[in-house]
């Protein structure tokens, strides 16, 4: 596996069934439905994943765009949006050329620890530019440098256990780590950031940062940060 997007961009074992896939992606639509700022809002989901509950979204608000990388699940997004008419699917070069501020709330879930530090950088600048005035960036489901895979395994495992797939995510537990994934992630690696780096990347990129709490998703143990632009800073 050359990189993370050929990664997702294949057939990969970590929805452990189809429940887990739904109640997963109706969850992230519910937690990115409470971020938003009112029914006018433009809002931008990067890295997406397959997104399957983005239409509930999408009924809340202005325009819905729709960033992924992985040119498979792009397709999947597009057969599964493309009737709705405020459902924009876009790749990561799509979103670089949009109009400077466009967008009234960012959402980044559960993508940092797939990018490199210095990938990261150059989407804050980008993302920064998109924010209109008193728009928002959230950054979720961050991976701190002590949080374990056993931690991440748990709170599957707790998650669905509140949502009856719990046989499903052990069988799919021992097969993940059997799988290409734990190969993966010894070879690729995930990129990691405390709250205090994460906080000062974000300031040194202009916005003003705080902790989000609580993180998007099931797993607590993970990170959420909400930066705004900072009036002062000029675009250069
Ligand atoms: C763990 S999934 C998260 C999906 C979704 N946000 C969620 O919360 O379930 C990470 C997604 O980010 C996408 N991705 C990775 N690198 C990316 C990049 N540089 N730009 C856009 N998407 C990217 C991957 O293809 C994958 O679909």
């Amino acid at each position: 596996m050359r990189d993370w997007i050929s990664y997702w961009d294949s057939d990969h074992p970590i929805y452990v069934n189809a429940r887990h896939f739904d109640v997963h992606y109706a969850n992230i639509a519910d937690d990115i439905i409470r971020l938003l700022p009112g029914k006018e809002a433009r809002v931008l989901d990067y890295g997406c994943g397959e997104a399957l509950h983005a239409d509930k979204i999408a009924g809340r608000c202005s325009t819905l765009y729709l960033c992924e990388a992985a040119p498979t699940v792009r397709s999947h997004l597009q057969e599964r949006f493309g009737k709705i008419a405020n459902i924009a699917v876009t790749s990561p070069e799509q979103v670089e050329a949009m109009e400077p501020e466009s967008l009234d709330l960012i959402v980044a879930n559960s993508l940092l620890q797939y990018l490199k530090r210095g990938e990261l950088v150059a989407l804050l600048k980008v993302w920064r530019r998109l924010l209109a005035p008193g728009g928002a960036l959230v950054i979720a489901d961050v991976v701190g440098p002590q949080q374990s895979a056993i931690a991440d395994a748990l709170s599957l495992l707790d998650f669905a256990r509140k949502n009856g797939f719990l046989t499903a995510a052990i069988i799919g537990l021992v097969k993940t780590t059997l799988s290409d994934y734990r190969k993966i992630r010894a070879e690729l690696g995930l990129t990691t950031y405390d709250e205090a780096e994460m906080l000062k990347l974000l300031t040194d990129a202009g916005f003003d940062a705080a902790r989000l709490r609580p993180n998007l998703g099931h797993n607590q143990g993970r990170m959420a940060f909400r930066a705004q632009k900072k009036a002062a800073l000029t675009d250069s």
